[in-house]
């Protein structure tokens, strides 16, 4: 298939342009240099001569403190982007993918049992409402459209990139003694080079639609860290936090682990557990 990533410079970009041409696709990737998905005019420009099958957008305004004081950039990237993708697909008969996040949950405080896709979202942040209002646009305007919620991504292109948990964890470790995290959000991190096999398999299905795609099982900031310095073999002090003590600008999901069963049934794919996947990233 003819497929361009948009964002392929980013985490996950960087890894489906490898999972997709292993796979025998016909790949375009457009950095940030080459598309401005919140410009229609740079869609037009950077999409017409490649006259792809399959748009799939990685991008977006990730600064989720930042976007409760700025949300215009939130707003602008993460839902003006995803309908102007929509429209230019749906015009031109394209399909279009469209990442989106966990955060589209939290407003149920008491929540403890995994998120399906027909579970109503309810997010507590700018990014959050940014990232659903675009999921809203891709579905009401590109029938032929995959919305991808994930969680926690960590991929190499974070350690050159705009960074990911587990690159900041290693680079604190080395910096600090002693470190203070949160113990009070429950979610699944997960690993770009895994989702991006799952996207290479929803692909060959034409089962279009919401699909929930994480590692297995649930963890807490804390506990990841934790984690990773264990493999690592590095000897931090951990401080186990509640979110009130840390005084983020944006509210975050206390639970958002998604369950993921729709997409398994779909592709037959399996993720990993966190902890293995992790454990891989690290060995790698
Ligand atoms: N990271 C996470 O923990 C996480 C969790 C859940 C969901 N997601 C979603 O997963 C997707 C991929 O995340 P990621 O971690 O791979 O992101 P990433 O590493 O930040 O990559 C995003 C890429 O998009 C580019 N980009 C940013 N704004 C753009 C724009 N307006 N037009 C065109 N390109 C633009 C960036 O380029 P520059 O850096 O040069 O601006 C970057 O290369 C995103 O949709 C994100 O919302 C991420």
């Amino acid at each position: 298939m003819r497929i361009t990533v948009i964002g392929s410079q980013g985490q996950l970009g960087h890894d489906l342009m490898s999972s997709l041409s292993a796979d025998g696709h016909q790949l375009t990737g457009l950095t940030h240099q080459q598309i401005s998905i919140e410009e229609a005019a740079s869609i037009e420009t950077a999409l017409d001569d490649n006259a792809p099958e399959l748009v799939i957008n990685t991008a977006a305004y990730n600064k989720v403190d930042l976007a409760e004081s700025a949300p215009e950039a939130a707003f602008t990237i993460n839902t003006f982007g995803p309908r102007n993708l929509a429209m230019y697909c749906h015009q031109k008969n394209i399909r279009l993918m469209q990442i989106s996040t966990d955060y589209v949950f939290g407003l149920e405080a008491a929540r403890q049992s995994a998120y399906g896709e027909h579970d109503a979202p309810g997010p507590l942040s700018a990014y959050g409402q940014s990232k659903l209002a675009g999921e809203y646009f891709v579905r009401a305007i590109c029938p032929q459209h995959y919305v991808v919620r994930t969680c926690g991504l960590y991929g190499k292109a974070g350690k050159t990139g705009n960074g990911n948990f587990v690159e900041t964890m290693l680079r604190l470790g080395k910096e600090r003694d002693e470190l203070s995290i949160i113990n009070d959000q429950h979610c699944t991190p997960t690993s770009t080079r895994d989702l991006s096999t799952a996207i290479t398999r929803l692909i060959q299905t034409d089962r279009f639609g919401l699909y929930h795609a994480t590692s297995q099982g649930q963890t807490t900031w804390f506990e990841f860290a934790r984690t990773i310095f264990e493999l690592a073999g590095m000897d931090v002090k951990l401080n186990a936090i509640s979110t009130e003590q840390y005084h983020a600008a944006a509210e975050r999901p206390r639970f958002s682990v998604l369950d993921c069963s729709k997409l398994k049934a779909t592709t037959g794919f399996a993720f990993p557990d966190w902890k293995e996947a992790l454990k891989t990233y690290l060995e790698s």
